[in-house]
């Protein structure tokens, strides 16, 4: 199980801050929107500078194939290590996608998302009109014929999808509080034996560690837990 630290503080200058922190600790880091969009790939080549970290970048990108396809190529070519795009754009969309990707000499892993922890079940149900468990198992069979890497999901998911795909189709898992703490605006939430008990790949973790006062101390704190947990 890696640990990815989400980069959403409010500045460039936080998130250099953060990264040069946990300089040196096994993470990856997780850059979102907010960053990208003001940073762009400059953000990107800074974080390479700055350390030896493996990047996912976060855009969920959602939209026509065919426009997905380009986003995903531009993206894959800056030499991220991860990159995603949600589930319910479809077969199609997904097909397209990566079918471009195949092209590249060098492509990054490919997670879908399914649902967004954020969401309850009353929320999902009043957008899908269907319950999460059913819906992820369903976006993530496709995703899986179609050769992506694995789902973004909540940690009640990643062994549904296991069991209806393979258990090496990754899962990553936001919404995590490693040691019980607030969950802030995340729902289906869940701390670290959980995660390793649904056989989580990549746990995700934004506010426990930036918002600590001791951030690298937490991250060492939650690696060790890791690494304990992985020897069992
Ligand atoms: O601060 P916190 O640990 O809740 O941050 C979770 C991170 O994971 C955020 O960057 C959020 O955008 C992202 N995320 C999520 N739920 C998903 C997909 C991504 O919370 N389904």
């Amino acid at each position: 199980m890696k640990l990815c630290v989400a980069l959403d503080l409010a500045s460039y200058d936080e998130c250099i801050k953060l990264i040069n922190e946990l300089k040196g600790l096994d993470v990856w880091l997780k850059v979102g929107l907010r960053s990208y969009l003001r940073d762009g790939a400059k953000f990107i080549e800074d974080i390479k500078k700055t350390g030896d970290f493996k990047i996912f970048l976060d855009l969920k990108i959602y939209d026509i194939p065919n426009t997905m396809a380009d986003a995903c190529e531009v993206i894959s070519k800056i030499g991220v290590d991860m990159i995603n795009l949600h589930a319910s754009a479809g077969k199609i969309a997904m097909d397209t996608v990566m079918d471009r990707l195949a092209k590249l000499e060098h492509r990054p892993i490919v997670l879908a998302v399914s649902a967004l922890t954020s969401f309850d079940e009353a929320v999902f149900k009043q957008i899908y009109s269907a319950n999460i468990k059913d819906s992820v198992v369903n976006f993530s069979k496709i995703a899986y014929k179609c050769g992506l890497d694995g789902m973004v999901c909540s940690v009640y998911e990643s062994l549904l999808i296991k069991d209806a795909t393979s258990r090496e189709f990754l899962t990553l898992t936001p919404g995590i509080r490693p040691f019980g703490e607030a969950i802030n605006d995340q729902k289906r939430v869940a701390n670290l034996d959980m995660a390793k008990e649904s056989l989580s790949d990549f746990i995700v973790v934004g506010r426990p560690i930036y918002e600590a006062n001791n951030p690298r101390e937490i991250t060492q704190k939650i690696l060790t837990k890791i690494s304990d947990i992985n020897l069992l």
